[in-house]
């Protein structure tokens, strides 16, 4: 496959190369892509060195596979004029998540909605992937009636700049800020940008993605995100209500059984999960799981997983491979 990797010099991006060397992703040529600030810059993969190029370069050398991480405005100008060349995208930004007219995917629950027609293919939110995948096969099996969720997410999840915020707060050393407020020793709020109903971007991300993803409108969904200073993934304490009860060990077991969770939850042990643990790894780890007794059917999870990998980069490869196993490239 010539595989273009747009956005190589971003957070993402960088994941993105360690995912493909990592799982020996079929790779004929690689194209690393990036805006016209990087062009010029030397990437190593693979014991390679790799000069970044521009978009409209990358599009004239015609990639198989495109994997985009450089934010929605790019995505929304570049990923057709890629498509138009026979290029399959799949796109980390949120520009085409909600479009009716493209797919956005979870390998492990709605990999089989893919077609050879579906030439940009979305890759859901970070947030929303590891909720999701904890999430499936207890609506499969209880029927989800509503969730409330509170995120504790990554600066990671913002970007280099934010990483590079925190750090330099830690050090006392004055910069550039990716948020409005210092991170350091502080929990915000506001994660991407306020909309008309006082609820965040990200927050109504989680309310309208997962339904599209289990192809399910019937639940219902509120959110609050927060950015609080780690870096090694997003922490989600999940409130589901089902229509129908549950039993804790069959639950326990059905996500034991999901492929790409980990359930990490020993209390005796001390045992849970967190950014510390999940950082690197591309399972989704879950665990303090309990029934809320305030009302019936109803159970209290706490989901983790590095946003980076099962997030964006490590889902989004998991895409391309698919595609690729299933002959739709
Ligand atoms: N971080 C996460 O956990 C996460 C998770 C899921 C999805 N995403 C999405 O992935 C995308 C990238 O996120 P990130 O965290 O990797 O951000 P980042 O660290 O800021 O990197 C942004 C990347 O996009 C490139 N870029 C920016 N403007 C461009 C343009 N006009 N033309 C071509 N390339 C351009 C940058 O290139 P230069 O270095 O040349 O500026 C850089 O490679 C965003 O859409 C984000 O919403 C992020």
């Amino acid at each position: 496959m010539k595989v273009a990797v747009v956005g190589a010099t971003g957070m993402v991006g960088n994941v993105m190369l360690q995912v493909l060397a990592e799982r020996n992703f079929p790779i004929t040529e690689l194209l690393l892509v990036a805006s016209e600030r990087s062009k010029g810059k030397q990437i190593e993969y693979n014991g390679k060195t790799y000069t970044v190029i521009g978009l409209q370069d990358a599009v004239d050398a015609k990639p198989d596979i495109a994997l985009f991480s450089a934010g929605g405005s790019t995505s929304e100008e570049w990923a057709p004029k890629f498509a138009e060349v026979g290029c399959t995208v799949v796109d980390n930004s949120s520009a085409w998540r909600m479009d009716p007219s493209k797919k956005l995917i979870v390998p492990e629950i709605n990999g089989n909605e893919l077609t050879k027609e579906d030439k940009i293919i979305a890759n859901p939110n970070c947030s929303t992937i590891q909720m999701v995948l904890a999430l499936a096969p207890l609506h499969n099996k209880y029927k989800m009636k509503r969730l409330v969720i509170s995120t504790y997410q990554s600066v990671s999840g913002t970007g280099v700049q934010a990483v590079r915020q925190l750090d330099n707060e830690e050090k006392g050393i004055e910069g550039e800020m990716a948020y409005n407020y210092p991170i350091y020793r502080n929990a915000i709020p506001h994660c991407d940008v306020f909309l008309e109903n006082g609820y965040t971007k990200e927050e109504m991300k989680l309310v309208k993605e997962p339904k599209k993803i289990l192809s399910d409108d019937s639940f219902s969904v509120t959110a609050t995100a927060v950015r609080i200073p780690t870096a090694g993934g997003h922490s989600e304490a999940v409130n589901v209500q089902f229509e129908n009860d549950f039993d804790l060990a069959e639950v326990r077991q059905l996500l034991t059984d999901m492929p790409g969770i980990i359930v990490s939850d020993d209390l005796d042990n001390n045992v849970y999960p967190m950014p510390i643990h999940a950082h690197n790894k591309d399972e989704v780890f879950v665990g303090r799981l309990r029934r809320d007794e305030s009302q019936p059917n109803t159970l209290n999870m706490w989901i983790v997983a590095d946003n980076l990998r099962k997030g964006a980069a490590t889902n989004t490869i998991q895409i391309a491979e698919y595609l690729i196993e299933n002959g739709l490239v």
